[in-house]
């Protein structure tokens, strides 16, 4: 039966309860995002294949694209650009700051490249993280420049303008992520810039059917010894395509970012991609190019694989 066809007061009373539900859902998923960093110490932590692929691969598109050889720098530059377009004194904004870490080394950047007179705001929603981000901006001098509040993004509503917002890894964990951009939109003053780094591979950084594919016919052929999931700490004997985003928000909307950030800025998108999904034209290795390779060799490449162990 459809909610039209029920009467009005039952039809309003099964609203009310599905909202009460999606709340309750929303908050225990909000409380697990805060409890995933509460603990760790550095949360740039990632295993040593990352920065084996992102040296290997991102970083010399990233000295191309963006004329940057670093994070803090890929976030300085545009910045600094965006602070000459406009009369006003800076104002930053970072989404989802964490510890700041990151805030930090970008406004050391900034001074360093001769910006002495600016503001940044950073928002976050975890309390733990905030403690941190304020004592490392005490100890780094920088409490009179960069602020930090406490804002679940997913509700917010900028009420101040910008020269530049960065979001630095913090996309992938955000749902309302048309509002969060509508507001970055209309929040930037006229040359301003949004800038962000992100993983955005699809929801819940599982692999994509045609990846999954090839993952599994690999699984096939490892020796048992590469089978060790090191974050689980166990032997996955088949291989596990895991939503990372079943009890909070990691990974929660990630394929949707690109598309999104497309439709808003439309062909003013600057970006370098490695793993883009085919859907996402992105610059870069595309998956459906792996994956026509895999079709069309397929036999021999197993064999080739198997040859190998
Ligand atoms: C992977 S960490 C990145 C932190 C930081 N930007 C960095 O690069 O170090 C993701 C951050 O987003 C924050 N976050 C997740 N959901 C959020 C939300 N709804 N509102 C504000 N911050 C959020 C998390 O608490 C966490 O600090």
């Amino acid at each position: 039966m459809r909610m039209a066809n029920l009467p009005t007061r039952l039809a309003r009373h099964i609203r009310g309860v599905l909202r009460i539900g999606a709340k309750a859902a929303y908050a225990s998923r909000l409380a697990s995002q805060i409890e995933q960093y509460r603990a760790v110490e550095n949360i740039h932590e990632l295993p040593a294949i990352f920065h084996y692929w992102s040296n290997r691969h991102l970083r010399p598109r990233m000295n191309r694209i963006f004329e940057s050889d670093s994070i803090p720098e890929f976030y300085a530059r545009p910045f600094l650009a965006a602070s000459a377009a406009c009369a006003k004194r800076p104002r930053f904004l970072s989404l989802g700051a964490g510890d700041c870490s990151t805030e930090i080394e970008v406004a050391r950047k900034l001074i360093e490249m001769g910006l002495e007179d600016f503001e940044m705001v950073c928002l976050e929603v975890s309390p733990h993280l905030i403690k941190r981000a304020e004592a490392a901006l005490e100890a780094a001098g920088l409490s009179g420049r960069v602020s930090v509040k406490q804002t679940d993004v997913n509700s917010w509503q900028p009420d101040e303008d910008y020269s530049g917002t960065m979001a630095n890894h913090s996309l992938h964990h955000l749902v309302e992520l048309e509002s969060v951009f509508e507001g970055v939109r209309k929040s930037l003053r006229p040359g301003g810039v949004f800038v962000t780094n992100d993983m955005i591979g699809r929801n819940g950084h599982m692999r994509w059917p045609e990846v999954l594919e090839v993952v599994e016919l690999l699984w096939e052929f490892l020796p048992r010894r590469l089978k060790f999931n090191h974050q689980a700490k166990r032997w996955d004997d088949k291989f596990m395509n895991l939503a990372c985003s079943a009890d909070g928000f990691e990974g929660f909307r990630a394929q949707d970012i690109l598309p999104l950030l497309s439709r808003l800025l439309g062909g003013r998108l600057r970006g370098c991609s490695c793993a883009g999904h085919p859907s996402l034209a992105s610059a870069g290795v595309r998956v459906s190019e792996i994956h026509g390779v895999w079709r069309s060799h397929r036999h021999f490449l197993r064999s080739g694989i198997r040859a190998q162990f």
